[in-house]
């Protein structure tokens, strides 16, 4: 069927090209088998890995891969958990954030480090738990939830928006929020039931790399079978993949 044949081809393609990226676990093995195999119940490491994909998630909101690797490690060697973030000042953590841009962004996460750890309860698993920390919106929340913790939710950004137009042939405008709408719930209805995190970041770097706004590389593209733009573009000599 089309949805599972479009969700195994882009896991496989994931598989084989992912970046290896300092926030990403690096035992091959994909997200839900690392979540489980930390037996000791206190989900002491998924915590962990929480706070590192918080971190280079909302850093990556503005900022381009390359450049976040090197604030990530900085950051993360200074505040290596969410306790180390909590007791910091808003003066290093501005400070760390020096060239990245929207400072509104760091005060965010130290101001949900704190709340989170005033709350006692570790870190929030869900993402409606999620949503409710300020400067976790909807992007952040299911980026968490997937990555760190399996929730069978979706992550939408810009790259995304036009992986999912372009699949579907829809036309979307990114800029215009009933079309985003569309498109979380297209990809609600995508995302991999076993692999939601890898799914989500499969594409996201799709569209990073090679279902890019212009130029895009059809012949490599792990789902150019199901996609109805190139469909239509191959049909109809007006139409290119470019156009949605
Ligand atoms: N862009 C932002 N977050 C990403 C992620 N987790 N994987 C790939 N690309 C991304």
């Amino acid at each position: 069927e089309e949805v599972s044949g479009a969700r195994a081809s882009l896991l496989e393609w994931y598989d084989r090209n992912r970046r290896d990226l300092p926030w990403r676990a690096s035992n091959g093995g994909g997200n839900a088998g690392n979540a489980q195999e930390d037996g000791d119940g206190d989900g002491e490491e998924e915590d962990r890995r929480a706070y590192g994909v918080w971190v280079s998630e909302v850093m990556l909101q503005q900022t381009r891969v390359q450049t976040v690797i090197d604030y990530y490690n900085r950051w993360m060697l200074k505040w290596p958990t969410l306790h180390h973030l909590a007791s910091a000042s808003l003066e290093e953590v501005n400070e760390m954030w020096a060239g990245l841009g929207y400072y509104r962004r760091a005060r965010f996460l130290l101001e949900g480090a704190k709340m989170i750890v005033t709350g006692g309860e570790g870190f929030p698993r869900t993402v409606e738990a999620l949503r409710k920390i300020p400067g976790i919106g909807d992007y952040t929340a299911g980026a968490i939830a997937s990555i760190a913790f399996n929730e069978v939710v979706p992550v939408v950004d810009g790259n995304v928006v036009r992986v999912l137009a372009r699949l579907k042939a829809v036309s979307a405008n990114p800029k215009d929020s009933a079309t985003v709408k569309k498109i979380w719930k297209l990809a609600a209805q995508l995302v991999d039931p076993d692999r939601p995190g890898d799914f989500n970041q499969s594409l996201m770097e799709l569209g990073a790399t090679l279902c890019t706004p212009s130029n895009p590389s059809c012949s490599s593209c792990p789902i150019s079978i199901q996609c109805q733009a190139l469909a239509i573009s191959r049909k109809d000599e007006s139409v290119t993949v470019t156009d949605y």
